[in-house]
């Protein structure tokens, strides 16, 4: 394997993996990105040139997608529409981008014989409740609550269809909600920290009690790697960093850190089928592929964070106002 494609690779996650794999490997990367208002071009700054180059087009578009596969030894395939509350707005793009993108990358790795990462998320497992002893594991059940789970749970389908059907070789991971910098700041953790640089107070949807099960990036990042480098072709693994936390006690601790009081946060109207808890048992991962994560303190991790927003200002500030627009219209 000596090169790599790269799709959604200007987003907060596939960026992450870029600069990962060009500091752990050899590989020469092509990213393959829509550019959408989720993309970052700031975050792939700095990459030497001759390893990565970035080829703007829509993973849904048959004819850039095939001649980026026709050239590469492997497909990590990161693209994708990511925010619940998007999708419950307009849930169109979803379909466009995580379902047709996905089969039309399917099709050309198909065609031309070639290996394939797929890039998903736990919440295809729907939620758990607060109390269940359980976690997902890579038997659980697809019970998908949101557009966005949904239109990633039938991406799943689709990979393992073409693993059966067509012998395409291709693994899947399921991962926890990342958190870490460049994260858009439509989400949870950005959208707090910013919102407290900004004098604004947490909007904590409901009662707060939602648990997710937090891994930094960087260590979904080498996740993906492993899997990539190392994982059976037709297997799917759970990648999660046991991180499990409620939305009140993240609010909490992003409060204290920032030296507000742990109580100053909003109460804002719930998100619509919004999952209760989730939860990764990631024992496959572990005692597969010898994968275990370099965060283990969340504190420490959302120290980092904050610092990172506090100096990156000038990367987020321009998407603040529509960010809040768009909350403020839903009540959140
Ligand atoms: P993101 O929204 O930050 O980035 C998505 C990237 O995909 C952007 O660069 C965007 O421009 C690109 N993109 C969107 N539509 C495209 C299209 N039609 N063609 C080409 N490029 C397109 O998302 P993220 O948080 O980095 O998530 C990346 C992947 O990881 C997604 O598949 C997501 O489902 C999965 N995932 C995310 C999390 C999380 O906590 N964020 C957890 C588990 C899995
Ligand atoms: P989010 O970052 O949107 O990730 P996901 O929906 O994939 O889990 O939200 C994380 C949790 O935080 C989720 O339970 C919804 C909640 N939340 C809030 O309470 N307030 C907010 O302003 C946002 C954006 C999310």
């Amino acid at each position: 394997m000596h090169r790599i494609l790269v799709t959604g690779g200007a987003g907060f996650i596939g960026s992450n993996f870029v600069h990962h794999v060009v500091a752990h490997t050899d590989l020469h990367v092509t990213v393959l990105d829509k550019l959408t208002y989720a993309a970052s071009r700031e975050a792939l700054a700095g990459l030497p040139q001759d390893r990565v180059e970035l080829v703007v087009a829509d993973v849904a578009d048959a004819a850039p997608v095939d001649e980026c596969v026709a050239r590469t030894d492997a497909v990590v395939h990161f693209a994708a529409e990511s925010h619940n509350d998007n999708s419950l707005d307009d849930p169109s793009p979803f379909i466009r981008t995580n379902l047709i993108g996905t089969f039309t990358l399917l099709e050309a790795v198909r065609r031309h014989g070639k290996r394939l990462h797929h890039v998903s998320t736990d919440e295809v497992y729907g939620d758990l409740a607060l109390d269940d002893p359980q976690r997902f594991t890579e038997e659980t059940a697809y019970h998908p609550s949101s557009p966005y789970s949904a239109s990633k749970a039938g991406s799943d389908h689709l990979v393992r269809a073409w693993v059966r059907s067509f012998g395409v070789a291709a693994t899947i991971s399921n991962c926890s909600n990342n958190y870490g910098p460049w994260q858009h700041i439509e989400k949870f953790i950005p959208r707090q920290i910013t919102n407290v640089l900004d004098g604004i107070r947490p909007r904590v949807y409901g009662d707060g009690l939602n648990v997710r099960d937090w891994i930094h990036a960087d260590d979904h990042s080498s996740a993906v790697l492993a899997i990539l480098e190392r994982g059976r072709p037709g297997e799917t693994y759970l990648v999660g960093a046991d991180g499990e936390r409620n939305n009140l006690d993240v609010v909490r601790s992003i409060l204290t850190q920032m030296g507000q009081p742990a109580d100053a946060w909003d109460r804002v109207a719930d998100r619509a089928g919004h999952d209760r808890r989730y939860a990764i048992a990631p024992d496959k991962l572990r005692a597969e592929l010898g994968w275990a994560p370099r965060f283990h303190d969340f504190e420490q991790g959302l120290a980092d964070t904050i610092d990172w927003y506090r100096n990156h200002e000038a990367w987020w500030r321009p998407h603040k106002d529509a960010t809040e627009a768009s909350y403020a219209a839903r009540g959140q």
